[in-house]
């Protein structure tokens, strides 16, 4: 098999093309002509196949070593398929930390259709020893969280999971198959937000659902095709095409993120930064045996003397904004913006206080990024402002 790298710029074999075009050809037909009426066809109708979805549902598939890929309209869409596998009566152990947008799923959409779930810390494994019961079915989890990017061993759920039958399904959004391989660790299902690191532009909304075989492929596979939450050949074409640069674009997006932490560690301002990468940490430990590297997003809380809002709100070049793992730099105050939804004391239990920065690190030279956050850290820091209103009273 080819290397990494190759593999995301070239694909599978393009071999139904006519024209010699390098790339796969978006293929906009929603139907396909039957030879006869007996006629055995590949291609009938695109909700149930389509060349260019297929292409990039067969990429991920290798890229992240599993047997098939399917690709939805959103990184939800993926998701509901995944737990849409499940059947009333069947429980859940998801993990306490995942995306609002799938814990509302989980809550509002399957709980109230008879599937049960338990949330537990999944970083600590009698938690989720615990919560098995006769009907538990799978494990739901993703092993590095949002906005505190804590770790979790995907080796260590399998593990559980395997000796109690149960299936392990991982979101790989915040890390990808670049950085990590959670089929090669003993899960079962991988899904992503292909809206993040792999289309990389901040240009799509897609989802992408992998499996380790072709049984649980076919179960997610009928409800791609009866439910019909499909990418469109064209997002299909922008995931292929950030996916080709995936890997120069997370080296760049990482190599940036450590020099800010360094910077920010430097400043005096900050009072914590998450980040998987930073040594000394049980989060490093396992992060380092389990990834090949520790993502393009980190946290951080600005000490008292900071006024995170006006922070966020001076900085020029980073963008105010939700959502990560593009091109360019994001940041935003969880509290306020990502998850807002939940109680005030449910935030400040789960340590996502007002002083909480995430920052999604782009691609940009690193000096602009770091003169965008001085200059900012120099206009929200308080004691400055006293200083200059008590000058300007004199
Ligand atoms: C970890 C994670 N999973 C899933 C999703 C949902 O993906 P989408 O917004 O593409 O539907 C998100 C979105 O932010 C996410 O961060």
């Amino acid at each position: 098999m080819a290397g990494f790298n190759t593999r995301l710029i070239h694909g599978e074999k393009i071999n139904d093309n006519q024209t010699g075009a390098v790339n796969m050809p978006v293929y906009n037909s929603s139907t396909y002509v039957y030879p006869e009426i007996n006629g055995k066809v590949r291609w009938d109708y695109s909700r149930s196949g389509n060349p260019t979805r297929e292409y990039l549902e067969k990429q991920i598939a290798s890229l992240e070593h599993g047997s098939n890929g399917y690709a939805f309209a959103s990184g939800m869409a993926a998701i509901h398929a995944a737990l849409s596998i499940f059947e009333p009566g069947d429980h859940i152990i998801i993990g306490n930390q995942i995306y609002g947008g799938t814990y509302r799923l989980i809550k509002e959409y399957f709980e109230v259709r008879g599937i049960e779930f338990t949330s537990v810390d999944t970083k600590v494994n009698a938690e989720v020893e615990a919560a098995i019961q006769d009907n538990t079915k799978a494990i739901y989890f993703e092993p590095v969280t949002n906005p505190l990017l804590q770790v979790t061993s995907v080796r260590a759920i399998a593990n559980i999971a395997q000796a109690h039958d149960l299936l392990t399904i991982v979101d790989n959004t915040f890390l990808t198959p670049y950085l990590q391989q959670p089929l090669d660790l003993g899960a079962d299902i991988v899904v992503h937000s292909a809206t993040k690191y792999l289309g990389g532009h901040s240009d799509v909304i897609a989802g992408l659902v992998v499996t380790k075989n072709e049984t649980i492929g076919k179960q997610i596979y009928f409800v791609q095709n009866a439910l019909g939450g499909v990418l469109s050949p064209e997002n299909a074409n922008l995931v292929r095409r950030g996916i080709q640069t995936l890997s120069i674009r997370m080296d760049r997006q990482q190599e940036n993120a450590c020099k800010i932490i360094d910077f920010l560690n430097e400043s005096g301002q900050v009072d914590t930064i998450h980040y998987p990468g930073i040594k000394g940490t049980r989060d490093y430990e396992i992060a380092s045996q389990e990834n090949d590297g520790f993502g393009g997003v980190l946290s951080f809380e600005l000490n008292e003397d900071v006024d995170a809002t006006e922070f966020v709100n001076n900085l020029q070049l980073i963008r105010l904004a939700v959502s990560l793992g593009a091109v360019e730099s994001l940041a935003e105050l969880p509290y306020e913006m990502s998850h807002a939804e939940l109680p005030p004391e449910e935030r400040l239990a789960a340590g996502i206080t007002p002083q909480l920065v995430r920052l999604s690190v782009g691609i940009e030279d690193v000096e602009d990024l770091l003169g965008d956050i001085q200059q900012s850290l120099t206009i929200a820091t308080k004691s400055n402002n006293v200083q200059s209103i008590n000058r300007d009273a004199i």
